[in-house]
């Protein structure tokens, strides 16, 4: 053990440690340091594991290391000693049975059901902010009408997720919202106001630069919030307000339902914020949360679309780039669309907000490129449509992913895949799906490993 801790002592960067030594089978020793490690207590077993998930199939009860700790484990017993070397006692926590969860049952992968498990994830995640009997939506915690300003810090998924969050923040509650990319955020001395809630948004809760990011606005004296799906992660336990997502175990490397869910909480704290501010009466109020809880029955009819998008994606599969356009919150969904698309499918693709198109992206459309637009029937539907017609006109592919009653645009070579009509704040929440299912099945078209992709790790608890 001392040996151990001399060796902890001298290493540098990020680590999550499980030690094993010949002639030693009576004992393993675990170390972490900016990547999480859990204890899990079994009957007469011992385990160590990077998260709750993973032991969860063995044992329920579970101690979380803090950083720095290192822990000798015998097959019944454990002792933790903390950074310094102290004994340091760590509570034993009961978390939620989820090893049936973790299983893929009638699908052929994670990503499948996780797809298709967002009428539920959706609907439980609503179901936490909102009240469907009353319509209204439910305190917050925090006091919306005290703040200033909202700063989202995300990575990756999470991050267009809170872009998504940032129209309804600044539309529904008139509330200024920034939202960045923790690893820029991080480490370029923002300017804060203290009427800022910082709000980390993370299905691991554990990505480092997130919670670095969080971790500095706590230290700057901010009010902070972490919109977090593993509520015993380590951003849960940073924040001083944790608003859970319930999407459940989200086990394929590339996001899907914990993004919906992401987007459904910040949807509906985006409700609670306009009513605490004054900025929507009560049957505003009882319109948007209706709205929203129309969504789950939306994603399922959106999910009985897959059958002509698998037609659909035969011609995508041999695309080397694929453009995806929106306007409005339909933006970060396009480029939540093309992150999906390049994640999985390895094809180069990049999100765009449709009125840039002329800005630059247009230069690449040829035959060989095509483009998806995600185009509800909204007050922009006009333009990207428009913007559509431009890229039909120079010979490029186009899918427009709209509602059966829009217009078709002119243009020849424009193929179209249904979404429900919705209103405008749930169509995010509905035109997630068809966007997930032409990155799914192109994977799948293509052979790709789906739930597994290449150089990809489903948490990034290093730089
Ligand atoms: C999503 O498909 C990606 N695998 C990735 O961008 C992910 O969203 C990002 O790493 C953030 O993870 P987090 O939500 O666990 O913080």
């Amino acid at each position: 053990l001392d040996a151990f801790k001399a060796t902890l002592d001298r290493l540098t960067g990020a680590y999550a440690l499980a030690v094993l030594i010949e002639g030693e089978s009576e004992l393993i020793l675990g170390a972490r340091r900016g990547s999480p490690l859990v204890v899990g207590w079994g009957e007469g077993e011992m385990y160590l594991g990077s998260d709750a998930l993973a032991v969860g199939p063995f044992t329920q009860h579970i101690s979380y290391l803090e950083e720095g700790d290192y822990v000798a484990m015998t097959r019944t017993d454990a002792r933790i000693f903390n950074a310094a070397g102290v004994p340091a006692e760590r509570a034993i926590v009961k978390v939620a049975a989820s090893s049936a969860l973790v299983e893929k049952g009638e699908y052929r992968h994670f990503m499948e059901k996780e797809i298709h498990e967002q009428p539920d994830s959706v609907q439980h995640t609503l179901s936490e902010y909102l009240d469907l009997v009353s319509a209204k939506a439910k305190p917050a915690v925090v006091d919306f009408a005290a703040i200033d300003r909202i700063q989202i810090i995300a990575c990756g998924t999470a991050f267009y997720a809170g872009q998504i969050g940032r129209y309804a923040f600044e539309k529904y509650a008139d509330l200024p919202c920034d939202v960045e990319i923790a690893s820029e955020f991080r480490y370029r001395d923002p300017a804060l106001s203290k009427g800022t809630l910082a709000v980390a948004v993370s299905q691991s809760g554990e990505t480092a630069d997130t919670l670095a990011g969080l971790s500095w606005c706590k230290a700057q004296g901010l009010k902070t919030a972490a919109v977090v799906n593993v509520h015993t992660s380590s951003m849960a336990r940073e924040a001083e307000i944790l608003w859970p997502t319930h999407a459940g175990p989200e086990i394929g490397v590339a996001s899907t339902k914990a993004f919906t869910a992401q987007v459904a909480a910040l949807l509906s704290l985006a409700i609670a914020a306009g009513v605490a501010r004054g900025k929507i009466d009560a049957a505003k109020e009882a319109e948007l949360v209706k709205a929203l809880f129309e969504a789950p029955r939306l994603i399922s009819e959106a999910l009985r679309m897959d059958a002509p998008i698998r037609n659909l994606v035969q011609d995508l599969a041999k695309a080397r780039d694929v453009l995806f356009l929106g306007r409005g919150p339909m933006y970060p969904l396009a480029m939540e669309g093309a992150l999906k698309l390049k994640e999985i499918s390895y094809i180069h693709a990049e999100g765009y907000a449709a009125g840039e198109l002329k800005h630059g992206p247009i230069a690449l459309i040829d035959e060989y490129t095509p483009t998806i637009a995600l185009a509800p029937m909204d007050d922009l539907f006009e333009k990207t449509s428009s913007n559509l017609q431009e890229v039909a006109a120079r010979g490029g592919p186009v899918i427009m992913i709209a509602p059966e009653n829009a217009p078709d645009p002119h243009g020849a070579g424009i193929r179209r895949v249904h979404a429900p009509d919705a209103h405008p704040i749930a169509t995010p929440l509905v035109y997630a799906v068809p966007m997930q299912l032409v990155s799914y099945y192109t994977a799948v078209q293509k052979g790709t490993d789906v739930d597994q992709p290449r150089n990809l790790a489903k948490s990034v608890t290093v730089e």
